[in-house]
């Protein structure tokens, strides 16, 4: 394989321990394009003749047509995706297949080939997060109105809607495409033209190469054009903020869906049952979500410590950097499409929802702002709420069951309007400036996601 310099075959063990084509193989068709804009390049710059780019074209293209139809032999003695495709093509086309590698290395073409597939695997991940905010909006809209208990420290703290509780992962999605989008800029730039490392004596055009396969500018210093990771770096921690999200996400569906709490129910095809228990239905996948993150977060940790001892310039370490990035797009590819699904898919159970935000005193701030408003100042007024509420406590009732002459005791100001702040709804409405859960600043907060989903 590697020609005259060696006396002995590579070692079975060794091979095997080398070779790399039966994961990167995925990169086959990010291999070919980018050998099709290289060999323009080639041909364009005089390089190789007219002649060898036609045969070029012709052999990839059926080498394309051979790995798509499965009819491509891929060999384990050929190492990588690279030497397959390139031993193929030789055999196809004869000596313009060997012209191909010409100004260039495994080293810059490994790692345009893996750009090209992550700025491919962003835009589909870009689609399916606004697919999800998509289904988060539908519901969201349809509980502007629902009141639910608000937590802190997971006590009940403050009412709010349950429209408003779902917007917050709509936010925070919003921030996970902004990060993706800006991750794709730093992805999105060529390597090809750094040979080996050093670059090449051949008269190349690096920026045609890069307009022809969409790259925004070249890699602009050799050595780190073919030993950069960062933008796989990168992308795996915005990948793992994705997934953290979606497993504190998911850790509130299973509380919620826990009949404890009773406040939601996850269609039958997203649960699974008990062998042993018949009445069990368990959120399996929210559980597993939760789960999977820790998957995730761990290819961060992989990427990063792959990274953290490596001299300039390349190094075959970096042959390590594509499973944890093909599992991390994997995972979270088929976490956002399950999860889009999953939304469509619950039932909201209103009535114990708001029986629980009844439960907790959960308007007691309400209470004390109204003293406020009275001209209490605050810190006293937080002193009379709180006997109020030991008081409603010692007769096992909620702040809004006591009665007027009662409350008068903890304070005088306190008139018949005082129901008005009582009540879930008038807490709610009371919340008005943005940002808040009063029923329509969260319905502006609605219609502004939706304009943000709808531009590109
Ligand atoms: N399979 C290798 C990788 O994934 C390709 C580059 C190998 N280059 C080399 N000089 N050994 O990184």
């Amino acid at each position: 394989m590697w020609s005259g310099r060696f006396s002995e075959p590579v070692a079975e063990l060794v091979k095997r321990y080398t070779a790399s084509v039966d994961f990167d193989r995925r990169l086959a068709p990010f291999d070919i394009q980018g050998s099709l804009a290289h060999a323009q390049m080639l041909a364009e710059c005089s390089i190789i003749s007219d002649k060898d780019l036609a045969d070029i074209r012709r052999g990839l293209g059926q080498i394309e047509a051979e790995i798509a139809s499965g009819d491509f032999a891929w060999s384990l003695d050929l190492e990588d995706v690279h030497l397959n495709i390139e031993k193929r093509l030789t055999h196809l086309v004869g000596d313009a297949g060997k012209r191909l590698h010409t100004g260039r290395s495994r080293n810059d073409q490994v790692a345009t080939d893996v750009r090209l597939y992550l700025r491919t695997a962003i835009d589909d991940l870009l689609s399916l997060i606004k697919a999800l905010q998509g289904a988060l909006l539908d519901l969201a809209e349809k509980h502007t109105r629902t009141v639910m208990p608000g937590f802190t420290h997971l006590q009940i703290a403050q009412p709010i809607s349950f429209a408003h509780h779902l917007m917050a992962y709509c936010e925070m999605m919003g921030r996970d495409v902004e990060r993706l989008k800006d991750a794709r800029r730093r992805v999105n730039r060529l390597p090809l033209g750094a040979a080996a490392l050093a670059g090449t004596s051949y008269p190349i055009d690096r920026m045609r190469v890069a307009s022809l396969l969409g790259f925004e500018g070249v890699c602009e210093n050799s050595l780190d054009a073919v030993s950069d990771r960062d933008f796989a770096i990168e992308f795996t921690a915005a990948a793992a903020l994705i997934m953290t999200h979606l497993s504190r996400f998911s850790e509130e569906l299973i509380l919620w869906m826990s009949p404890m709490a009773g406040f939601i129910d996850i269609a039958d095809r997203f649960c699974t049952g008990s062998s042993i228990m018949p009445q069990k239905k368990n959120p399996d996948v929210p559980e597993l979500v939760r789960g999977k993150t820790g998957r995730v977060n761990g290819h961060l940790i992989a990427l990063l410590t792959l990274m953290k001892g490596q001299p300039l310039a390349y190094n075959k370490d970096n042959q390590e950097d594509k499973e944890p990035l093909f599992d991390t797009v994997d995972t979270l590819t088929q976490t956002l499409r399950i999860y889009a699904d999953m939304i469509t898919g619950i039932r909201v159970k209103p009535e114990a929802m708001r029986r629980a935000a009844l439960q907790g005193h959960a308007t007691a701030t309400d209470l004390a702002d109204y003293l406020v408003r009275k001209g209490l100042p605050f810190r006293d007024a937080h002193e009379a709420v709180a006997l109020a509420v030991r008081h409603a406590e010692q007769k096992g009732c909620d702040l809004a069951e006591i009665s007027l002459v009662e409350l008068k005791e903890f304070s005088a100001l306190i008139g018949e309007d005082v129901y008005l702040v009582l009540s879930l709804e008038g807490s709610l409405a009371s919340r008005n400036h943005i940002g808040g859960t009063a029923p329509e600043q969260v319905e502006a907060a609605i219609s502004r996601a939706r304009t943000k989903l709808a531009a590109p």
